[in-house]
């Protein structure tokens, strides 16, 4: 294996690179599977092997002390500094443990009428219209309301919610410009000054919800802060939606580049779990995450040092040929499919089965409801952000 320190052999902010990175990610996989870029001051990693290995190994981290961050004294850093996401043990294991208790299977499950529900009333929507913009009439409102829903977040507060969290999520991207982060500051001061009048409400009168449910265990046994409950809501709400968002588009998407394979799934409704997990592995909502060297370590011959910073590329995983036969291949019935879109190790998608039961809903509805759906334009453009993979919009007939 080549291990080098050289520039990365493509810009991830290009227009082409978004367009199409997948070729990109093809090269850096042969080339140089693990490469330091001097410029991102980071090593990307593109191989499935190592993705999967580096993502379990507890060397690594989302947290290291002293590594730079988000100034705490900002809105933001304040957040980035209490959200389960950005800890290691023990936080990270008392936050999760709290949000799994409140997020069980069934209270997935028992979404599954309601978000047929919202489906079908989405459709009903647009229906006399016979076209829609798929991303903002459909893909986007139908994860919104269903996380809003499950957090009790209510109907007159939910118009802010996609635009709060696209300003959060923005710096979560490569390069987060000064506007970037005045625009996110002033979202999390908004965010967090809702979330604290909802979470006064419900401690008043609780309610059979998530933010309800948080709320008795800070209660019992002081086992989170205030601060922390609203960072966990702000992430279950953005992280809750952005991906799902961009997992049905850019999944109807692949379906009409892919005529045969919506067919297929239309004549075999009982491959929709095999056809999202391709859609997730095919053109996977996320394509990086970092994590810190909390150890010093040796990886393949390499020297990690402390303090270093990796980016993991999943989507280049995702499309490893030394892991999935025939890559680049659309393929609804694709079996062996243990695709890395949802992360792996102690940081893995508290929200996969909720995600995967919306994709399969929303796809199931728009087979059953709109049968001559196709698309409107031949040429479709992916928004320019590369952290967060999704279309700009999905104009559809039908
Ligand atoms: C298709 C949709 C989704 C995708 C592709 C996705 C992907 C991911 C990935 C890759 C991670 C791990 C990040 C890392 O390795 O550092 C993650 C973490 C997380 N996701 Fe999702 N996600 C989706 C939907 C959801 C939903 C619906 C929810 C909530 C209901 C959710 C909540 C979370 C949370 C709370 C974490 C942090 C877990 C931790 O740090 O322990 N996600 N997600």
């Amino acid at each position: 294996m080549t291990l080098s320190k050289q520039k990365l052999p493509f810009d991830p902010l290009a227009p082409d690179f978004i367009a199409d990175p997948y070729p990109f990610y093809d090269r850096l996989r042969e080339e140089s599977p693990i490469l330091y870029d001097p410029d991102w001051k980071l090593w990307f990693v593109s191989t499935y092997e190592d993705i999967n290995a580096l993502l379990r190994d507890r060397r690594l981290g989302r947290d290291l002390e002293g590594a730079p961050k988000p100034d705490p004294k900002t809105p933001f850093g304040k957040l980035h500094l209490n959200s389960l996401m950005e800890k290691e043990p023990p936080d990270h294991s008392r936050l999760r443990g709290l949000v799994n208790k409140a997020f069980t299977p069934a209270r997935v499950e028992a979404l599954r009428p309601r978000l047929t529900e919202i489906a079908h009333h989405l459709i009903d929507a647009v229906l006399p219209r016979r076209e829609m913009d798929l991303l903002a009439d459909f893909a986007e409102p139908l994860p919104v309301m269903v996380i809003a829903e499950l957090l009790g977040v209510p109907e007159e507060g939910r118009s802010s919610l996609r635009p709060w969290s696209h300003a959060i999520v923005a710096m979560y991207e490569l390069k987060p410009t000064v506007e970037d982060a005045r625009r996110a500051n002033c979202a999390v001061v908004e965010f967090s000054s809702y979330l604290g009048k909802l979470i006064a409400e419900r401690r008043a009168s609780p309610q059979d919800d998530l933010i309800s449910a948080l709320v008795e265990m800070e209660e019992e046994g002081n086992r989170l802060s205030e601060d922390e409950m609203i960072a966990t809501c702000i992430l279950m709400l953005n992280a809750g939606h952005e991906a799902t968002v961009n997992a049905i588009a850019n999944g109807m998407l692949a379906f009409f580049s892919h005529p045969a394979q919506y067919e297929l799934l239309k004549r075999s409704p009982e491959l929709i779990k095999t056809a999202v997990e391709e859609i997730l592995r095919y053109d996977t909502p996320l394509h990086l995450f970092r994590r810190w060297v909390r150890e010093g370590m040796e990886y393949k011959g390499l020297h990690l040092q402390k303090g270093a910073q990796l980016a993991l590329l999943y989507a280049a995983a995702n499309r490893d040929p030394a892991r999935f036969e025939a890559p680049h291949r659309f393929d609804i019935t694709r079996q062996d499919n243990p695709h890395l879109a949802f992360g792996a190790g102690i940081h893995y998608c508290v929200g996969a089965p909720l995600a995967r039961l919306e994709m399969q809903v929303a796809i199931q509805t728009l087979i059953e409801r709109l049968p001559q759906l196709r698309l409107a334009n031949e040429k479709v453009e992916y928004r320019q952000s590369y952290v967060v993979r999704g279309l700009k919009s999905l104009p559809v007939t039908f």
